[in-house]
């Protein structure tokens, strides 16, 4: 992935990679939980929209075992060939990639889709609502839309210290000055009721103990340097402040070893399309010709 482009609001070094499959295998059971209780199930046709490296692509492959397709799609050619190939012979499942802008395509292409699922896309595209509307139009129906985002204001460091909220304070300020809502994990419910959605719409939040003991600080430090250029770019944090927080942190976690961090609030929302799906725009009253 390369961030040359301006589209992706984190930092994409090669580091960026390595960051998102550390983040996939932390959000691996809640999200396996989530496609277990939307009812992902074998043979489904799956799109995971904005994959990155793909590792919900395996978890999805794993659920519609025999016979199911999971398609990963994202702006970069963020599933290189060899991750393809192992994902193809690591199950009978039909593995596929495509490498697409979901803001300039008018529909999501190779629809419609048994399972739609999106994790962790919507703050860096200019129009989620649009966006969600796209994904939404894409399902079957009878079938699934499932969207994962964090809500980064309750990611925290136990115990505190003064200046302990730098990390959510300046990633919260960041997507604001960048004109994007900061808890837009809580806003997925309504997206859905815009988008379309009339059946009922599942809610679950988890957050869990990201670390615990003394490579905590290397941890959220690392963390920090994904958003960093964006933040100083954004003047929403400054060099020094930055400075004093790394100080501050690696003394606190010198005095508090067994300090830990409690990660973000992972927002899982999910509805199924009714089977006879009319689009709240059908105007029912005219006449069948
Ligand atoms: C934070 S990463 C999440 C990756 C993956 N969904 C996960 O949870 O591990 C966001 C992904 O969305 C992709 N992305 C951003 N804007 C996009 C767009 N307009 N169209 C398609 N993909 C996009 C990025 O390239 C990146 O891979």
């Amino acid at each position: 992935m390369s961030s040359g482009d301006g589209k992706y609001t984190f930092a994409n070094p090669a580091a960026e990679q390595t960051r998102l499959r550390r983040l996939a295998q932390a959000c691996e059971e809640p999200t396996r939980a989530v496609l277990r209780s939307a009812g992902v199930s074998p043979g489904m046709r799956c799109l995971d929209m904005g994959c990155g490296p793909g590792e919900v692509m395996r978890l999805l492959g794993a659920e519609v075992e025999p016979g199911g397709k999971v398609t990963g799609m994202d702006l970069h050619a963020s599933l290189p060939g060899d991750s393809l190939s192992e994902l193809r012979t690591s199950s009978t499942v039909g593995f596929d990639f495509r490498q697409i802008d979901i803001e300039l395509v008018p529909a999501v292409p190779g629809g419609p889709y048994d399972v739609v699922f999106s994790r962790l896309l919507l703050p860096h595209v200019e129009d989620p609502a649009g966006i969600v509307r796209k994904l939404y139009d894409s399902v079957a129906p009878g079938g699934i839309l499932l969207l994962q985002e964090f809500d980064n204001t309750s990611w925290q460091v136990h115990p505190p210290f003064d200046g302990s909220d730098l990390p959510r304070r300046t990633l919260a300020a960041t997507f604001s000055a960048l004109g994007k809502d900061p808890q837009l994990a809580y806003r997925l419910p309504l997206l859905l009721r815009a988008a379309g959605a009339t059946g009922p719409v599942d809610l679950r939040g988890n957050s869990w103990i990201s670390s615990q003991g003394p490579e905590g600080a290397a941890e959220l430090l690392g963390a920090l340097e994904a958003f960093r250029s964006t933040a100083l770019a954004t003047k929403t944090v400054s060099e020094p402040e930055l400075r004093r927080f790394e100080r501050d942190l690696r003394r606190h976690y010198r005095t508090n070893p067994w300090s830990y961090q409690l990660s973000p609030t992972l927002v899982s929302v999910w509805t199924r399309k009714p089977l006879h799906y009319i689009p709240p725009s059908t105007d029912i009253s005219a006449p069948l010709t």
